[in-house]
């Protein structure tokens, strides 16, 4: 079984489409492991993206995501850091696949609604941002 960190973002929260974006993991066979709701800092979003610090867009993705609360979760499933990704769709909307979250959801390349690991390496470090180990739940057999 394989983890990885979601990410409802700022304006997924704020539009009220939280439900609908974990309705869609759900039926797809991923597990919720772990949830929390938070309102970033400005030191917490730089932290979170500090891969992107030298990228143009890096002070205004940070204003963003500690612009509302956001909705942080471990999913939990086979494959599910690569089915998270096809899930969401490609980053910039305008290329997502029909019938992915951003494709459906998002309105621009910044509020793209949801953030999702991109490797195992990645989701164990993404994770350990939100979660300790005693807040990650196991399955019920
Ligand atoms: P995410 O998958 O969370 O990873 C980094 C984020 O930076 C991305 O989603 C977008 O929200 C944002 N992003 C990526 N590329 C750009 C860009 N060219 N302009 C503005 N924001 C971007």
């Amino acid at each position: 079984m394989e983890q990885t960190l979601s990410i409802i973002k700022p304006d997924g929260v704020g539009r009220g489409i939280a439900g609908e974006v974990i309705s869609r993991f759900e039926k797809n066979g991923i597990r919720i492991a772990a949830v929390k709701m938070l309102h970033m800092t400005k030191a917490q979003a730089k932290g979170f993206y500090d891969v992107h610090r030298e990228r143009p867009f890096f002070e205004s993705l940070t204003d963003f995501m500690c612009s509302g609360p956001i909705i942080a979760m471990v999913l939990e499933g086979e494959n599910v850091i690569e089915k998270n990704r096809t899930l969401m769709g490609a980053t910039n909307f305008k290329e997502a696949a029909e019938g992915t979250i951003r494709k459906d959801f998002a309105t621009d390349i910044e509020k793209n609604v949801v953030h999702g690991s991109d490797s195992p390496e990645t989701a164990t470090t993404e994770i350990a941002y939100f979660f300790n180990k005693f807040e990650i739940t196991d399955a019920v057999s």
